[in-house]
């Protein structure tokens, strides 16, 4: 049986995309921070898909000290990843400062995201030698990326914080890091892409306290029926996701960017600046580098 991780699996994309997992067979480990809202998520998609194959682990992408102890949970279940998808993320309107001093948005979108993704791929190396097949590493961004080229460098918003600036910057993270991975793992063995999963009626834009115009939309649009506001389902939400996750093409392509399950081209930045940008992620995050093993150099 194959594995897959779902973070954010609890809520919106994150819950459909590991229901459709669990149809097709997978073992799925659905990571979030709050155990209540887990719980329940796992029991509900027990029993939507009648599969027992969901388990929660609590992984608060807030706290490295969470996120290490994630790993280990993730470690004591399996030794095999064939699927690894970082969709969990929020916008926060006011500037948080994390327990590992670093901005809130940046570290539960980008740096927690990316510790717990070195940290795990021994396990997803192991899963493409033990079926043949490559793994897959997905991160779920968004076409908010290109607000992120402004004061890319700022990650901790000390020039100015605005939510949309900050949001975006965080969502061409997710985008650099799909890139820096795709240049560094062997691609028959694993690839990473990113993608954008639409404008989706989900709870996004409720954490945190929202102020100004945008965060007034986030709050209101949802209200809207969907012909008006023109959000789409949660179900819609995840079929880019599910598309790179089970498409040939999600195994044959790597550091690209997915839109409408269309390969699509983002705003990003210059190779020299992947590499300075992925480089100074495994520095503030003190996650553990590429095993040798793994790597296409
Ligand atoms: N909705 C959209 O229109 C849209 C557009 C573009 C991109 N996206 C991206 O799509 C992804 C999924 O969003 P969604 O629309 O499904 O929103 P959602 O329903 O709010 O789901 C977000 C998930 O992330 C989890 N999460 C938030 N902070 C966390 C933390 N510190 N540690 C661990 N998990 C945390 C949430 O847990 P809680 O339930 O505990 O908060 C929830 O399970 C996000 O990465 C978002 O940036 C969404």
């Amino acid at each position: 049986m194959k594995t897959a991780i779902v973070t954010g699996a609890n809520s919106g994309i994150g819950f459909v995309t590991a229901r459709e997992l669990l149809k097709d067979g997978y073992r799925v480990l659905c990571l979030s921070r709050n155990m209540r809202k887990l719980d329940a998520a796992v029991q509900n998609l027990a029993t939507q898909t009648g599969s027992k194959e969901c388990l929660a682990i609590r992984c608060d992408l807030a706290s490295f000290k969470s996120i290490r102890n994630a790993v280990q949970s993730v470690k004591d279940c399996t030794d095999e990843i064939h699927l690894h998808i970082n969709n969990a993320g929020l916008i926060l309107s006011e500037r948080q400062i994390t327990e590992d001093s670093h901005e809130a948005t940046f570290q539960i979108n980008h740096l927690g995201p990316f510790l717990l993704t070195q940290s795990l791929l021994p396990l997803i190396e192991k899963a493409a030698g033990a079926s043949g097949d490559c793994s897959r590493i997905i991160n779920v961004s968004s076409i908010a990326h290109k607000a992120g080229l402004k004061n890319f460098w700022d990650f901790k918003a000390e020039k100015s914080y605005k939510q949309f600036d900050v949001y975006g910057r965080s969502k061409l993270a997710n985008i650099l890091y799909a890139k820096a991975l795709a240049t560094r793992l062997d691609p028959a063995i694993c690839t990473a892409n990113a993608l954008h999963p639409g404008v989706i009626k989900s709870a996004f834009g409720a954490d945190g306290d929202t102020k100004g115009l945008f965060a007034w939309g986030v709050k209101l649009m949802p209200k809207l029926p969907n012909f008006i506001s023109g959000l789409m389902t949660v179900e819609q939400g995840a079929e880019t996701t599910l598309y790179v996750a089970r498409s040939e093409e999600g195994s044959q392509v790597t550091g690209q960017y997915f839109k409408n399950s269309r390969i699509a081209k983002p705003k990003t930045l210059g190779d020299e600046a992947i590499e300075r940008f992925y480089h100074y992620s495994l520095t503030c995050s003190g996650a553990p580098e590429i095993p040798a093993s793994f790597s296409s150099h």
